[in-house]
């Protein structure tokens, strides 16, 4: 059985993975649809002409991990594509506001994209992919965004480690790394209306994001950042001063 695994397919660029897979990966069979909100990924099961099997599991926990290895030990799944999607961002100074908030990003975005790597990796055949939902917050530090930031770094340097020791084995490994997308990530993280870069910054169309991202992976690519904007920002970042680089980036 040739599955595809998606991560926060609940909402938001999850959602649009899952909708633009199956054009993309004609050949996949079943999904299976990793989030907390099982109602949620029953309504976006209905978006795809193929199976779905939901997992309703909070990522932070530790108790996910191990109900999801046991799973995949007993099913014995061809894994072609995981995509890590599963992410939070909270907008303010560490040191300031609760303590959850700070330490959620580092347990979901950097925690759990590790743990769910390391356990799908075995049963990921030659010509599979990885997809690990990064951010151009990876390029630079982003004052007020500081923890949300060092955690896409992670992100993305993470997929080239793994793209790297990958390679023997024929799996690719791509960061997908895009700007502000109108989802509920901007309410939820207390952003909307609260930072002038993202009042001014372009924003992205997930469904987009969502193509161009299964494309690249499709041409083994390391990383995808989506619009030539944050292309030329990318390039920007790895040249200039950092002190340079985090003034024009706060958040
Ligand atoms: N929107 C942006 O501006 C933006 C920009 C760059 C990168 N990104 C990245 O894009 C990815 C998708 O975000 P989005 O914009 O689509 O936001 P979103 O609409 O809020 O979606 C986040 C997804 O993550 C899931 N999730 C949240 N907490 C979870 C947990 N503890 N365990 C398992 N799943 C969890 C959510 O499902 P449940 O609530 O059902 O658990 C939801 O499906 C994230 O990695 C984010 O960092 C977003």
């Amino acid at each position: 059985m040739k599955v595809a695994i998606i991560t926060g397919a609940s909402a938001g660029l999850g959602r649009e993975f899952l909708r633009a897979m199956p054009k993309a990966y004609p050949d996949i069979e079943e999904y299976w649809l990793v989030a907390r909100r099982r109602e949620k990924l029953v309504e976006a099961a209905k978006d795809v002409p193929r199976q779905c099997r939901i997992f309703p599991l909070d990522l932070t926990k530790d108790e996910s991990y191990e109900k999801f290895a046991e799973v995949l030990e007993r099913e014995k799944p061809e894994v072609w594509m995981l995509v890590n999607n599963s992410g939070c961002g909270f907008l303010g100074n560490v040191g300031e506001g609760e303590l959850d908030r700070q330490v959620q990003m580092v347990d979901l975005n950097l925690k759990g994209l590790t743990a769910m790597t390391h356990l799908v990796i075995p049963y990921m055949p030659s010509g599979s992919h990885i997809i690990n939902v990064s951010s151009i917050a990876s390029f630079c530090p982003n004052a007020r965004m500081t923890v949300y930031s060092a955690t896409k770094s992670y992100v993305t340097a993470f997929t080239f480690g793994i793209g790297e020791e990958l390679k023997q084995k024929g799996v690719t490994a791509t960061a997908v790394c895009p700007g502000p997308m109108d989802t509920a990530f901007i309410d939820i993280g207390g952003i909307k209306g609260h930072s002038k870069t993202f009042d001014v910054l372009p924003y992205c169309d997930p469904k987009k994001v969502a193509e161009g991202a299964l494309a690249a992976a499709g041409k083994g690519r390391s990383v995808y950042t989506p619009k030539a904007f944050y292309k030329f920002y990318r390039f920007v970042a790895k040249i200039a001063p950092t002190k340079w680089m985090m003034k024009a980036s706060k958040t």
